[in-house]
């Protein structure tokens, strides 16, 4: 591909995937990025994964009919799922996943115990039980699956009670036992805060930097990376047809951390 024509499409069950895009933003900031949050179907990680396939097949399709040189799926759920599928189908253009960060975890402290948080669809595939086969063989893995806590991010007021309850009631057992944290579903990183305070303050892990270097790597190597000559764009669409909806998006994508 030449001349770094093209958008960059970031895409997630909903908000979530917002925490990949900040950190693409940061690194890429010539890139021009259009987001698509599939709110209107969140949440992914309880669904069958039939419906994930056909939901995230529909979303990329349009994006790289629209134009993307590259798509992001900004969701460990929908990667577990799809990731695979689209890329034989859509073999023209990179198409980067983000899965839950155990081999960082694992290179930073070895022979540790890690807790790993992800939705129950991710934890029950295939690719994720080879991943902790091949990267949690010298530590212990402790995987939680934590139906409902992407779906209650996705509504905000992550600083009330009933979250941080449902944090405690997820995770609270392990307070003090764990040596680091892999959040393995996008929507995480907007809590790792309440969630350090439930369980300790250990190290946490998520995907968005390994995502970020291999979409990088993609684009140069395909001298498709923007021309740093000029500011890139940001632009987020979301499937719910709800101006509250994109309000909330763009406050997670400006939020503190
Ligand atoms: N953000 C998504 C992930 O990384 C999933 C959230 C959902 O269940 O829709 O897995």
């Amino acid at each position: 591909m030449a001349g770094g024509k093209g958008f960059v499409a970031v895409f997630d069950s909903g908000l979530g995937g917002i925490s990949v895009l900040r950190r693409l933003v940061d690194v890429l900031p010539h890139e021009d990025f259009v987001y698509v949050g599939d709110s209107a179907h969140n949440p992914y990680g309880e669904r069958s994964p039939s419906q994930i396939l056909s939901l995230s097949r529909q979303i990329v399709g349009e994006l790289v009919r629209e134009g993307a040189k590259a798509v992001v799926i900004a969701c460990n759920t929908a990667t577990s799922v799809a990731a695979a599928t689209l890329r034989r189908e859509l073999s023209t253009i990179p198409i980067v996943g983000v899965e839950p960060a155990l081999k960082p975890a694992t290179e930073h402290d070895p022979h540790r115990r890690i807790l790993v948080m992800a939705t129950p669809v991710t934890l029950r595939l295939d690719k994720y039980q080879q991943l902790a086969k091949a990267y949690g063989s010298d530590s212990e893995v402790i995987s939680v699956p934590c139906a409902g806590l992407a779906k209650r991010i996705e509504q905000g007021g992550l600083d009330e009670a009933d979250l941080r309850e449902m944090i405690s009631s997820l995770v609270g057992r392990y307070r003090g036992t764990v040596d680091s944290v892999v959040l393995g579903c996008t929507h995480y990183p907007f809590v790792a805060r309440q969630i350090r305070e439930v369980v300790g303050d250990v190290p946490f892990f998520d995907g968005a930097n390994g995502v970020t270097h291999r979409l990088k790597s993609l684009l140069s190597k395909d001298h498709a990376l923007a021309k740093d000559d000029a500011a890139g764009s940001v632009t987020l669409r979301s499937s719910l047809n709800d101006p509250k909806v994109l309000e909330r998006y763009r406050r997670f994508l400006k939020m503190e951390l």
